[in-house]
């Protein structure tokens, strides 16, 4: 079937669920470029660029010093190039963990820049940059968007910004037939950041303990099959 060239952004592709979507996207034989915005590239990442391979872009950008969008101007290439693009904002920081009064303030600002202020700015430019164009967002949120987590406090509310900031351009673009907008809560994987939570006992993180029964009874789910699930649940074919 013929398609439109399409540009995939994912945010964060370099492990975890965000390596997950850039394997599937990247074993396609297409036209599609996949652009991966992380601090960190893996080592098959590297090859392909190597390679000089025209179907991978990295951009790397620490999310967590992110104030404007002079990082990403490697986009403004493919505004002509692209028909269709996809953005699934993956990198997310699950720290700080603990109570309020006990918060290193360095992580709180890391928490904020990486899961709210870089992905917002990130979008706006999408829809700056490709407007007129067939636009998915795809956000990685969290049951945390909606459930108070005790020690979660900066994560919990970062999902929560998102998943709100995604409902009112979802209110925004509700007549367009170009834009689609998606908060997909993906349950629990098993990635880096499910050991980070297991290896975090902090007072007031009293959930803790649930956190390493989940990993034990065999409740964390691979980043691959969560990653195709989304895709199903989305429409987007690989
Ligand atoms: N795991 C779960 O159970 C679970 C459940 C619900 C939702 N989620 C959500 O799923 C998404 C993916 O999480 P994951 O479980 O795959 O976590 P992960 O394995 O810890 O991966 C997180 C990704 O975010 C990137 N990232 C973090 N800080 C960054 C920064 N400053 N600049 C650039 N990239 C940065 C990481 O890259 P580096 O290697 O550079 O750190 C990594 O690629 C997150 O939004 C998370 O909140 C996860």
């Amino acid at each position: 079937m013929y398609r439109l060239k399409r540009l995939i952004i994912v945010t964060g592709a370099n492990k975890g669920l965000g390596k997950a979507f850039y394997d599937r996207f990247i074993s396609e034989k297409n036209e599609d470029i996949i652009i991966s915005i992380s601090r960190i590239i893996s080592e098959d990442q590297q090859q392909l660029i190597d390679k000089k391979s025209s179907k991978f872009v990295f951009i790397p950008i620490d999310l967590g010093q992110m104030q404007d969008t002079s990082g990403l101007k490697q986009l403004v290439n493919f505004q002509n190039e692209v028909k269709e693009i996809i953005y699934i904002n993956n990198a997310g920081v699950i720290d700080p963990i603990g109570k309020v009064g006990d918060i290193a303030i360095k992580e709180l600002v890391n928490s904020i820049n990486v899961n709210i202020l870089a992905p917002a700015i990130i979008i706006n430019y999408v829809f700056e940059l490709f407007k007129g164009k067939k636009i998915t967002i795809v956000n990685i949120s969290s049951g945390a968007a909606d459930h108070v987590i005790e020690g979660w406090g900066a994560y919990c509310s970062g999902k929560a910004f998102m998943k709100m900031f995604l409902n009112v351009l979802g209110e925004q673009e509700k007549d367009s037939s170009l834009i689609e907008v998606y908060n997909i809560s993906p349950g629990l994987i098993d990635t880096e950041m499910q050991r980070k939570i297991r290896d975090t006992n902090v007072d007031g993180f009293t959930r803790h303990n649930e956190f390493v029964l989940f990993k034990e009874e065999g409740k964390l789910q691979s980043a691959k099959e969560v990653a195709n699930k989304i895709l199903l649940e989305t429409n987007i074919s690989p």
